[in-house]
């Protein structure tokens, strides 16, 4: 599904559930490599990204057998098997991450520390995106890893080293970095300290916790302790990234009622939930519960007479992802929205500060693009377009929620991009609209 056409209906109900989480997908495989024995994974999503992580795995020697998948092919449940880092064997052959950034950079914190030597790639994507906030660091604590432009770009070579743990001050708020430490902090000689500018996604704490790693958490910061971990079992919450469209959707369609059911709403996640609070949405969240250390809910919205808002500071980090469809939002809102302190939107899967301008300026609407963000003219008359993706799974899904609040068609090319985080997005559109 290459091209996909999207008309606006009249009317949107849509009642979904949101396939499990990217993040927490990557982070149960990956930890529970670098701990010993076996748990079982439920709900892992099949996206591109994650399964470029579960191949690599197995590349190193993990024992990763489904033992179930869902009736639509999206998510599986795993038994992993592990000996541990210090029992992963070198693989033969060159462990390619496809366009996923959080399975390069968090393995680089892996094998760091691990008895072997690996090469890792990526796509084209992702051997331009930014390597050294990860390299860098992990070579002051003894990591032997080479690359293009001094480690700057993949592919990367890392050979297995004696690590000793430090404190770190982070330049940027990633969770990507700071899992990576964390995962390289498991095998270096004494405490590492990872310092956060602001706070970022915390799975990696969670779950390392619930493993029995010595992590200690702190206000602006997080230290682990050379620790033994045991594999434990996971199950994956629904990806709160993968629910934005639907509610943004909902909110800015003049006849709609969306539910999204089983959305992760851990606090380190859900600045888009702030956001468009503020913004005036109709909002609510029903049967809270928990799953596997992670909280979750079921969220329904409504067509909303939404408010310009500023976005900036220390909640970027807690909705980076959600920033594009956030300005399909916007551009709905009555005012001028500005997004600022967004450099990283810059260095994602494509610059997504001018990838979502350019698309969505082709359907009418007016922003203009900062260093750090987008101002938004909220009013504007949206129409149906040919737009592309870029490539990129979030600018996909924006597009397509801005066609269904625009009239006439919109032709959105390389709209296939959604496989690598939501292989069914387009079945969910298409049976909720037929
Ligand atoms: C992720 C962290 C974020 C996010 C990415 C997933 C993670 O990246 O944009 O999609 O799973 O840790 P950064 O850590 O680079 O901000």
């Amino acid at each position: 599904m290459d091209t996909v056409r999207v008309t606006a209906p009249p009317r949107l109900r849509l009642d979904v559930t949101a396939p499990g989480d990217k993040s927490i997908g990557h982070r149960s495989l990956i930890l529970n490599a670098a701990a010993r024995g076996e748990a079982t994974v439920t709900r892992f999503p099949r996206g591109a990204d994650t399964l470029a992580t579960l191949s690599i795995m197995r590349a190193l020697g993990v024992r990763v057998t489904e033992t179930e998948r869902s009736a639509d092919g999206h998510s599986s449940t795993l038994r992993v098997r592990s000996a541990g880092a210090q029992g992963l064997s070198e693989p033969d052959r060159v462990l390619n991450a496809r366009n996923s950034g959080t399975t390069m950079r968090l393995m680089l914190g892996l094998l760091a520390g691990a008895p072997l030597t690996a090469v890792l790639t990526g796509d084209r994507s992702l051997r331009g995106r930014p390597m050294g906030r990860v390299v860098v660091p992990l070579r002051m604590m003894g990591a032997q890893i080479w690359g293009r432009q001094d480690g700057a770009l993949a592919p990367l070579t890392v050979r297995g080293a004696a690590l000793t743990g430090r404190v770190y001050e982070m330049p940027v708020a990633s969770a990507q970095l700071k899992s990576s430490l964390l995962l390289a902090g498991l095998s270096a000689a004494g405490a590492t300290t990872v310092i956060e500018p602001a706070p970022s996604r915390d799975h990696t704490e969670r779950m390392m916790a619930a493993m029995g790693a010595r992590v200690r958490r702190e206000a602006g910061s997080v230290s682990i302790e050379p620790s033994e971990m045991t594999a434990s079992d996971v199950t994956v919450p629904g990806d709160i990234s993968s629910a934005a469209p639907w509610l943004v959707a909902g909110l800015v369609h003049p006849d709609a009622r969306v539910t999204v059911r089983g959305v992760g709403v851990n606090p380190t996640r859900t600045g888009i939930l702030d956001v468009l609070r503020e913004m005036g949405a109709r909002l609510s969240m029903e049967n809270e519960a928990e799953t596997g250390g992670e909280p979750v809910a079921d969220i329904t919205v409504e067509s909303s007479d939404l408010n310009a808002v500023e976005i900036g500071g220390a909640i970027i980090p807690r909705l980076i992802d959600e920033l594009p469809v956030l300005t399909v939002a916007a551009l709905h809102a009555r005012g001028v929205s500005r997004i600022r302190d967004a450099a990283e939107l810059r260095v994602k899967e494509t610059d997504r500060i001018s990838s979502t301008s350019a698309e969505l300026s082709r359907m009418g609407a007016r922003v203009e693009e900062l260093p750090d963000g987008m101002v938004i003219y909220g009013g504007q008359r949206l129409v149906g377009a040919v737009v592309r993706s870029h490539g990129d799974h979030r600018l996909a899904m924006t597009l397509a929620v801005a066609a269904l609040a625009a009239p006439g068609e919109t032709i959105i090319h390389a709209a296939d991009s959604v496989h690598v985080s939501y292989p069914g997005f387009w079945q969910e559109m298409g049976a909720s609209l037929a």
